[in-house]
């Protein structure tokens, strides 16, 4: 047997090649690592990171608003990190410092600062950026996914891969764009690879999506997909017998609004067949616009 030869630059080229076409997207090490029994980060050292912001929100954000909420001045806040090895799973600890720090947000912009500050979920500490919102705030509606892809971690914002794409052609066949609708998600931070957000993760995110929604205040809500139909609808019907029928969502506060679950563009990609479906659900929601506005 001959020894084996030195790996050179070519055959890793050839290698990473390899894995990009197989659709590998994350690099992971070869033995497998606690992060959770790792210490968490500093604050400082995750600062710029955790608060870098959506592009639009660049332009947003005055040079002098603070980039983190002053957590020590919340009533009663629990730590904003259980610590380090305590806990291997989110508990209800964090779920209860995200209602928190969710209801003390009395902007949208406050609200992202916020979320960018928590450290209680642990999607955050494997996502690139926080994923807040895209569109027009002021808009009549809004529309919300389930988590960032790839694409969305990469430049901080939903919806900007292929079935972003689709949506934008979704929105164009209802006569709307991105500055007549207002995008985001249940969970800000991209799961590693894409996987499904386990329940604890969407319980922990779920107070920012839902001040998100009454921040907002749209007059029409349009949930992409079941689980944002199950989370924001509090049902655990399935999305193909959800979809195309009115349901409502209630804000803390009580305001109620119309409520159209449809099927995710991501969905739609893989099940082409399916698309007229949404066409039908998209068309009731130009509908009710028109009524309501
Ligand atoms: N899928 C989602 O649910 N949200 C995104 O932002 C992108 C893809």
């Amino acid at each position: 047997m001959t020894a084996a030869s030195p790996i050179t630059r070519s055959d890793l080229a050839d290698l990473l090649a390899f894995y990009a076409s197989a659709g590998v997207d994350d690099a992971l090490e070869d033995a497998p690592v606690n992060r959770f029994a790792e210490a968490a980060p500093k604050p400082a050292e995750r600062t710029p990171m955790a608060a870098a912001p959506a592009r639009e929100n660049v332009q947003q954000q005055p040079p002098s608003a603070p980039s983190r909420p002053d957590m020590s001045r919340l009533p009663d806040a629990p730590p904003a990190r259980a610590p380090a090895g305590a806990a291997t799973v989110p508990d209800e600890a964090q779920a209860a410092l995200a209602r928190q720090l969710a209801a003390t947000a009395s902007t949208l912009e406050q609200l992202r600062q916020h979320m960018a500050a928590f450290d209680g979920c642990n999607l955050k500490f494997t996502a690139k950026n926080l994923v807040f919102a895209d569109g027009n705030p002021n808009a009549d509606l809004m529309l919300v996914g389930e988590a960032p892809g790839r694409d969305e971690d990469l430049e901080g914002l939903p919806f900007v891969g292929r079935s972003g794409r689709l949506l934008d052609r979704m929105l164009a066949a209802i006569g709307l764009d991105r500055t007549s609708a207002y995008i985001a998600n249940v969970i800000p931070w991209r799961p590693p690879g894409n996987r499904t957000p386990t329940p604890h993760e969407t319980e922990i995110c779920r107070p920012f999506i839902e001040r998100q929604i009454e921040l907002v205040n749209p007059k029409v809500l349009v949930n992409l997909g079941g689980p944002s139909a199950k989370t924001l609808l509090n049902t655990t019907e399935g999305i193909l017998r959800l979809r195309g029928n009115w349901r409502v969502h209630t804000t803390a506060s009580g305001t109620a609004i119309p409520a159209m679950p449809t099927l995710h563009p991501a969905y739609l990609l893989r099940t082409p067949a399916h698309k007229k479906l949404a066409w039908r659900d998209f068309l009731e929601v130009k509908a009710k616009l028109r009524a309501l506005t």
